[in-house]
């Protein structure tokens, strides 16, 4: 017995997660999106995983090119992650259109507006429920500095200095 799925949502409201794109190029096509629903698996060696929807356009992408790049967003990138996330989909025929990229012709783009990039080959995915859970082996970083954007209940947040009796 599982627990009714809107007292899951509920909970997880309450769960802050940072925001990233992901993005992936290749035979299958360029495309990005949204995730909330990442992590690190370890670091060694260096590998993440992010959560997909099994019928997403992403995890078809990033499954059939074999390698992605997670965006983590700069605090002020929220209309990025709203975009990405499909809501101009209407206006817009291409979702990475005037979206300034560092590196990316042909590879997973690796955008200007992320706080850490993470550049992944796939090495294994994982079928759950409704999602793909894909697991990546880090094989570049960039970290720009700047504080991440926040998913908190819903909206979108920024992330606060640390205490100052935090470890660093
Ligand atoms: C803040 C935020 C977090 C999201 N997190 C995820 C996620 O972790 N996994 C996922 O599959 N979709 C997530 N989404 C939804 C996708 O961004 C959206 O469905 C997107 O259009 C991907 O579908 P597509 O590749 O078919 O366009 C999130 C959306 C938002 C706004």
């Amino acid at each position: 017995m599982t627990v009714p799925r809107h007292e899951f949502l509920q909970a997880m409201r309450r769960v802050a997660n940072s925001v990233a794109i992901v993005t992936t190029d290749g035979a299958a096509g360029r495309h990005g999106a949204t995730v909330s629903s990442f992590c690190s698996v370890s670091a060694d060696p260096p590998s993440l995983l992010a959560c997909l929807r099994a019928d997403s356009r992403i995890a078809r992408a990033v499954s059939g090119n074999g390698e992605f790049c997670v965006n983590v967003l700069e605090h002020s990138a929220h209309e990025l992650a709203e975009r990405f996330a499909g809501r101009a989909d209407r206006q817009l025929a291409d979702r990475f259109t005037q979206v300034a990229i560092v590196t990316g012709a042909g590879r997973p783009a690796v955008l200007a507006a992320a706080t850490a990039a993470f550049c992944c080959r796939l090495v294994d995915t994982l079928a759950s429920g409704s999602h793909l859970v894909v697991i990546g082996e880090v094989v570049e970083v960039r970290a720009a500095g700047g504080r991440p954007l926040a998913y908190l209940d819903g909206g979108y947040a920024s992330v606060s200095l640390p205490f100052p009796s935090s470890q660093r």
